[in-house]
């Protein structure tokens, strides 16, 4: 068995992507099949820390960050609110917790009204339903899309050194996501909306490593809906080994973005890898990137255009990777060729 670490080691400076499954029937009507994609990097022009361009608040872009009182989530809102001119509602399951990181934001960014505290917890249903309704009395019920949510980041997740349980990790990486989804989905513009779903390099590990039925590979390339998903957590939940619970998770939330982009077609979903971080959940594995260096990823799929691209999987450079192994920076970028299993 491979060990965490010794994969954790192999995605240093790993990216990943998206398959698409390999008949027409799974795939999202707007979206190619297995075809090459361009490779534009170029992000939107940061706004300057006074928020310069954003002359009325009904221009700024709403983005909820689930698990950002710490760690990369943190660190993106930072980056959000000083140099991008966002409005960021930052979840945190713990208040207090929340409420420092709010703080920081603020001293950080040099504005007071760049972030607002949300408190969330993606492994309880009352729980996100609580907030999504408290979002929804600060965005009012306008059906202006300037009142609504531009994207929504599930970067919530746990694992590795956090220490959870098997459940636990399954839960919160795989439900939490499809938790704030089901949830905020109505708050979202539906327009030009936006799902980012942070996922992981051992994702691809997971498949690669740790699936040995090539039918089985096959379906963690292709979009699973709710009942698929669910067989299969039951199923890495007996394989009873923590790592291949945190690495299977991230296998399967791909498998729901890909459902996602299939659902939506007129939003932009997106899975991605940070990169290996140092954060609380690797701490004590050697990483040694800090959190403002594991966001390239996220501010692509934030602020690229992602048309006829939605469902892959990203990168920590910000280029396609593929969810049957891992690819590591340096190495040219997946072209969506169909894998062969
Ligand atoms: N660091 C890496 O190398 C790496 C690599 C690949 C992917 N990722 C992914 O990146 C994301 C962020 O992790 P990180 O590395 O920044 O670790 P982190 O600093 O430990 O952040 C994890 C965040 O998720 C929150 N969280 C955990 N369970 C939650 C729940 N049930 N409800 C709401 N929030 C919850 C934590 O809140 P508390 O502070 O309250 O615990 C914390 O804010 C995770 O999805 C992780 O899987 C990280």
């Amino acid at each position: 068995m491979v060990s965490k670490w010794t994969i954790a080691a192999s995605f240093v400076s790993y990216y990943t992507f998206i398959l698409y499954p390999t008949t027409s029937a799974l795939t999202p009507a707007s979206l190619p099949l297995f075809t090459n994609v361009g490779r534009s990097r170029c992000y939107n022009s940061p706004k300057d820390k006074n928020g310069e361009g954003n002359s009325n608040m009904s221009d700024v872009k709403r983005i909820l960050v689930t698990g950002a009182n710490s760690g990369i989530g943190l660190a993106l809102t930072k980056q959000l609110v000083a140099d991008y001119g966002c409005h960021v509602y930052l979840g945190s399951r713990d208040a207090v917790r929340g409420a420092n990181a709010v703080d920081e934001v603020k001293k950080f960014s040099g504005k007071d009204d760049g972030v607002e505290l949300l408190t969330i917890d993606v492994s309880n249903e009352a729980s996100v339903q609580a907030a999504a309704a408290s979002l929804s009395r600060k965005l009012g019920s306008s059906e202006d899309h300037k009142n609504k949510l531009y994207a929504i980041v599930n970067n919530a997740g746990t694992g590795l050194s956090h220490g959870t349980s098997i459940s636990e990790v399954l839960d919160t990486n795989v439900r939490g996501p499809r938790r704030v989804v089901d949830n905020f989905l109505p708050l979202l513009d539906p327009n030009v909306g936006r799902i980012i779903n942070v996922g992981s390099g051992s994702g691809p590990n997971f498949v690669h490593d740790y699936l040995t039925n090539p039918r089985e590979k096959s379906r963690y390339v292709g979009p699973m809906d709710r009942d698929e998903i669910e067989e299969e957590i039951l199923k890495v939940e007996k394989m009873n080994d923590s790592y291949a619970a945190y690495a299977g998770s991230k296998a399967l939330l791909a498998c729901y973005t890909m459902s996602l982009a299939r659902q939506h077609p007129n939003l932009s979903t997106a899975i991605l890898t940070p990169g290996y971080i140092k954060t609380n959940m690797t701490k004590g594995g050697g990483a040694t990137k800090l959190p403002r260096d594991g966001t390239v990823s996220l501010r692509k799929c934030l602020f690229d255009d992602l048309n006829h691209m939605s469902g892959y999987f990203w990168g920590s450079d910000g280029l396609r990777s593929p969810l049957h192994y891992l690819r590591n920076p340096g190495e040219p970028e997946y072209d969506g060729e169909a894998p062969t299993f």
